[in-house]
């Protein structure tokens, strides 16, 4: 039996379908409305899970309703650890076809997130994606346009702008107190993760998993880059790793990238998965200035790492002591970025979180692969509104 359509037959089908899902976009609002809870569906129900679940079950805005992975004894374990009233699926497909819901939470390998975050537009759904948001900015940028044009919400992690040392740091910037910025550092390493092989495959690497937080927190401080240049490479060729056991590193675990933010402002991003760090992958108590910003009338060094930080020193005097400032995270949490986005759409306001800076930090670090394999500066088309404080 021939499966080919008409032209005709095609657009009534798009038509029925466009119609469907119009009201099952209706009905979700109309479900939202009644309960003013939103409905999450969490797929990878690995690692960071343990840092997702617990944090969407603290809103009382948010309920999580499925919980999703390919690996399906651990959606069913992810909900009895939890005691998530959940659903569980094996598969996207199958999710997108079980129980009703409102946004994804993608949490899964990162050479998944693309893919799965188009399903799930496509299908009517919301969308807050670990990073990468896209596997290529194009592909984000097309996802974030199928979004718009669904009226949905599509939003990358990581959520470093929420925390008040960054408000504390942009405020400063803005209001002067630096007076001409010149550059700034930022760096995130350690020695790697050892659970699954997806980070070092290709579409994995450093950048993506670390250096993202550091270029978030520089270009929501200095303002869009307009340019890359990059070295990376990959110092340590094998690995050993709990689900594929010894396999070849094809993804940078060592990246260096050079950022020029405009009137002169350089900075500077360092991240890698051979760099010792007593504190580990949890960085507990860390210590270390992660990022730091100068201008003509003062320094600031950031206390720890920008996802998760102990205060921000201001360095302002020439015989005063430099002041500490913010130093209680309050409710910020690195992890927070879905319940942020999730309340956000509950309240009908536009979270500091924004999806033209995930997508713009996707680009550079296209843009700095791109630059270390030519040897060339790349320049770089995307923006995202700012000053963010
Ligand atoms: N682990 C952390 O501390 C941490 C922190 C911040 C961000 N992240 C990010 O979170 C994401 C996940 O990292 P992780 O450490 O939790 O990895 P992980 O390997 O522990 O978990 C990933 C899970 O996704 C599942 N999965 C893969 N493909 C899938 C698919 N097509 N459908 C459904 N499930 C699928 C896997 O089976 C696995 O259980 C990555 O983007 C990572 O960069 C992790």
């Amino acid at each position: 039996m021939s499966t080919s359509i008409s032209r005709k037959e095609f657009l009534q089908r798009s038509a029925m379908a466009g119609a469907a899902a119009m009201l099952s976009s209706l009905e979700s609002l109309a479900v939202q409305r009644a309960d003013k809870k939103l409905r999450v569906a969490l797929i990878g129900c690995g690692s960071v899970s343990n840092r997702y679940i617990p944090n969407l079950q603290g809103s009382s805005m948010i309920d999580i309703v499925a919980l999703c992975d390919i690996k399906y004894e651990r959606a069913l374990e992810q909900k009895k650890k939890y005691n998530v009233r959940a659903e569980t699926y094996p598969h996207i497909e199958a999710m997108l076809k079980g129980v009703p819901f409102d946004m994804m939470v993608t949490t899964t390998d990162m050479q998944m997130h693309g893919e799965l975050n188009k399903k799930a537009l496509s299908a009517g759904k919301h969308v807050w994606s670990e990073k990468p948001m896209a596997n290529t900015y194009a592909e984000g940028k097309a996802l974030l346009e199928l979004a718009r044009s669904r009226k949905l919400h599509f939003w990358g992690a990581p959520a470093v702008v929420m925390s008040p040392q960054f408000a504390f740091m942009s405020r400063s910037i803005q209001e002067g107190k630096l007076g001409r910025i010149a550059s700034a550092h930022g760096q995130y390493g350690h020695t790697g993760p050892t659970w699954s092989a997806f980070f070092y495959e290709k579409g994995g690497g450093s950048m993506p998993d670390l250096g993202v937080y550091n270029m978030a927190t520089l270009t929501g401080l200095l303002g869009p880059a307009r340019s890359v240049m990059a070295m990376t490479s990959i110092v340590n060729p094998e690995r050993t790793v709990d689900d594929k056991g010894t396999i070849k590193v094809e993804a940078e675990d060592n990246a260096h990238l050079l950022l020029d933010h405009g009137k002169g402002i350089i900075s500077h991003v360092m991240c890698g998965f051979n760099y010792f760090d007593p504190h580990g992958h949890e960085a507990k108590g860390q210590q270390l200035h992660s990022i730091q910003i100068y201008g003509d009338k003062a320094n600031m060094r950031m206390i720890g790492y920008d996802w998760e930080t102990y205060g921000v020193w201001l360095d302002d005097s020439w015989d005063k002591p430099a002041t500490l400032h913010e130093p209680d995270p309050g409710d910020f949490q690195w992890q927070m970025g879905a319940t942020v986005v999730g309340e956000s759409i509950i309240k009908g306001i536009e979270p500091r979180i924004n999806a033209e800076h995930a997508l713009h930090v996707l680009e550079i670090i296209e843009g700095a692969r791109t630059s270390s394999a030519t040897g060339k500066k790349v320049e770089l088309g995307s923006t995202f509104p700012w000053p963010m404080v």
